[in-house]
């Protein structure tokens, strides 16, 4: 008996030594993406423009770090907010507090180098190389046009100063040490011509496909893209589903024709749809209307186009469950 506790316990403490090692290991040699390049953006008024074009529509930067009004129907930015950051995205993983992004030297990005910022949205890394969550999308942003990520560098240096502390994420075990092994160095792909509307469509749709699309074990279900069912807190209480926006003619957009797809957007561009009041416990919807709008009918046709190519998924879906349980 005392023979067997004794090798249980030579086990249990070989087991402890390879799990510090192991933990010890993946903490000095992950995130492994080098220093930040050095980069002068010199920027233009087109870069600006084509940067802000980004970062309020497909890129998404000022949805995610400013305040969002959900006592309207889709959570317009409050004005005077934009980039400072603040709303959680801890999604059950720990609190993750989007950052301030505006220019304050002390709070936000004003004191960081354009080769800081770019590592930080193209690889995952903070200005001191630890990381990011990848609640911070830069999975995405790796794959996009470089000279787009500048741009968007170029408009985020505009945000006037907005005085913000964020505190640093705060996460469980073990995802802290699982998000370390995630970032990687960029593998970026040009902007495609507007000609390949298919192609230009897919560069577009990374938030698209990440909220319309199921997942299992954090991976897109192969076959199954776009046909929506991925449920969310719903802003003003229950749970919200992304539809299916596969081209299936029944439960899809398949009979949308792209004029009515483009309409959509642009039926949420009114300051009237952008001032409809939400009660509690009433459907309010995640999806970024108030800021997709700012999209070229070219773009968003571009999107239909892209969709259209996809296989249709029989999937009906129901947008709206009050009563339903919240994901996280
Ligand atoms: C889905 C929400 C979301 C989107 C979209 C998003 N971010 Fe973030 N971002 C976050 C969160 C959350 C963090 C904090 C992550 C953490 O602390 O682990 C963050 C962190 C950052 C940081 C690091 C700042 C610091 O002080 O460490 C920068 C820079 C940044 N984001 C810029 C951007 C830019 C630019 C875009 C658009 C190209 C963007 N983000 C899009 C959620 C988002
Ligand atoms: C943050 C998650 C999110 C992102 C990003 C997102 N959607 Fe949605 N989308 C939703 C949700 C949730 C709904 C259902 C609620 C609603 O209709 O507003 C929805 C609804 C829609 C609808 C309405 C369909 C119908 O039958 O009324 C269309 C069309 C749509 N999305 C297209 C897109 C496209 C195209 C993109 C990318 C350019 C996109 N969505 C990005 C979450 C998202």
């Amino acid at each position: 008996m005392k023979k067997l506790l004794k090798i249980f316990g030579i086990l249990a403490g070989l087991l402890v030594v390879f799990l510090i090692s192991g933990y010890i290991y993946i903490n000095s040699k992950y995130p492994d993406v080098g220093p930040a390049p050095e980069l002068k953006i010199i920027s233009t008024p087109e870069m600006i423009e084509r940067g802000k074009y980004l970062a309020i529509g497909y890129a998404s930067c000022i949805d995610c770090h400013s305040q969002r009004d959900f006592n309207k129907f889709a959570g317009p930015v409050v004005p005077g907010t934009e980039g400072m950051g603040g709303m959680d995205y801890g999604e059950g993983a720990g609190t993750v507090i989007a950052k301030n992004i505006t220019s304050d030297k002390e709070t936000g990005l004003g004191n960081w180098t354009d080769g800081e910022i770019f590592r930080a949205i193209t690889m995952g890394v903070d200005r001191d190389g630890e990381p990011l969550g990848p609640m911070m999308p830069y999975m995405y942003f790796r794959n996009m046009d470089e000279e787009d990520i500048k741009a968007i560098i170029a408009y985020i240096r505009t945000l006037p100063p907005i005085k913000n502390e964020i505190p640093k994420h705060d996460l469980k075990f073990p995802v802290s040490l699982i998000f370390r092994t995630i970032p990687t160095k960029p593998d970026f792909k040009k902007l495609p011509d507007k000609s390949n509307t298919v192609a230009l469509g897919q560069y577009y749709s990374g938030g698209c496909m990440f909220c319309h699309s199921p997942m299992e074990k954090g991976e897109f279900i192969k076959g199954k893209e776009f046909s929506g069912g991925k449920e969310f807190p719903g802003p003003n209480g229950g749970i919200v589903r992304s539809v299916n926006i596969s081209p299936d003619k029944e439960t899809g957009i398949g009979n949308w024709t792209k004029e009515q797809f483009i309409q959509k957007f642009r039926s949420y561009s009114t300051s009237e749809a952008q001032n409809i009041h939400v009660k509690d416990g009433d459907f309010n919807s995640i999806m970024p209307w108030t800021f997709y709008n700012v999209s070229t009918d070219e773009d968003l046709g571009a999107v239909y186009d892209y969709l259209m190519t996809q296989k249709p998924v029989k999937n009906l879906v129901q947008r709206f469950d009050p009563t339903g349980i919240p994901p996280y």
